[in-house]
């Protein structure tokens, strides 16, 4: 994405470029007398345009590793490459949402979008466009944009923040639990709507989840880590063609490989099958 070119309302080409976690590793107070490792270094090589769904248990550093991809913390070890290039700061073109949607309060739904535009001095006309379809594919009507975050449910606040990482055609995509704290019918919908409008820029996508199905029923390829430190024990290519359905739920491959990921998590330890769920942060992995 050029900072200075109008930004494309048409292009269909795929975006993304390819991206590269190169024996990434994060351990956090190296300098102390307790130093803790939150990741194994990993190697994960995501071609450009594929869409990577990482799914781990609470504690086993899939933040950590977000935020390195993102530029915005720096590795213990290893290299990351955008399209190629070792990352030194924080990357820039790409599209973030987190699990709280961080809109800022004093701008409305819509001008928190126009925003990207903004501060990158972009010429205005297209991004308005693409806020635009954006709100209206993401089914935001005229009268939520010109609403502020603290007006809109939690549901449309966070497709508000989906349009702001998507409103510049990034050409990477980097989700940390998006759809966390939406309830299930919306996050059916939101899921839906975002393979939608990946599937037409094609950005290359990093999304991190809790939920075996949301990761099996949106990615390529699904990376299963361990409980801290993490590491991937697990990786699985998707074979469910696109679009996908909006009811993905009883699809027999989706159950079937959602079982196959459970079971790691049940011999891991992260589930147990007498219905209680183990404590899940913090502790090493054994296996
Ligand atoms: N800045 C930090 N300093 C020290 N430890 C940290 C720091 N950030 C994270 N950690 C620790 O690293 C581990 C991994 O944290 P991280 O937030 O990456 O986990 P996560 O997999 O995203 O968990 P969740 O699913 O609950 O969001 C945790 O034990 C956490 O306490
Ligand atoms: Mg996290």
């Amino acid at each position: 994405m050029s900072l200075t070119s109008p930004i494309s309302t048409t292009d269909a080409a795929g975006r993304g470029v390819r991206l590269e976690i190169d024996h990434v590793g994060k351990v956090f107070g190296v300098e102390t007398d307790k130093p803790f490792e939150a990741l194994r270094p990993l190697k994960i090589d995501i071609q450009p345009g594929e869409f990577v769904a990482v799914v781990g248990p609470s504690g086993c550093g899939k933040s950590t590793l977000m935020l390195m991809v993102a530029g915005l913390l720096e590795p213990t070890s290893g290299t990351i490459r955008v399209g190629g290039k070792p990352l030194t700061g924080a990357m820039t073109d790409v599209g973030i949402v987190f699990q709280d949607h961080l809109l800022m309060y004093f701008r409305t739904a819509e001008d928190n979008v126009l925003l990207q535009g903004v501060i990158r001095k972009l010429p205005m006309a297209p991004v308005r466009e693409r806020t635009r379809e954006l709100f209206d594919r993401l089914g935001l009507s005229a009268d939520a944009a010109k609403r502020y975050p603290h007006q809109l449910s939690g549901g449309m606040r966070q497709r508000v923040s989906l349009a702001r990482a998507l409103v510049l055609r990034p050409s990477v995509l980097l989700m940390d639990e998006p759809f966390g704290a939406l309830d299930a019918l919306t996050r059916l919908q939101v899921r839906y709507d975002l393979e939608r409008l990946w599937m037409n820029d094609r950005p290359t996508v990093l999304f991190i989840t809790h939920s075996v199905e949301e990761a099996v029923g949106l990615a390529d390829r699904v990376l299963v880590m361990s409980p801290s430190p993490g590491r991937v024990i697990e990786e699985l290519r998707i074979d469910i063609p696109r679009p996908r359905p909006l009811e993905l739920g009883e699809d027999p491959a989706l159950v079937e490989y959602s079982k196959r990921i459970y079971e790691h998590f049940s011999r891991l330890g992260v589930i147990r099958r007498d219905g209680a769920t183990a404590a899940l942060g913090g502790r090493q992995a054994d296996a």
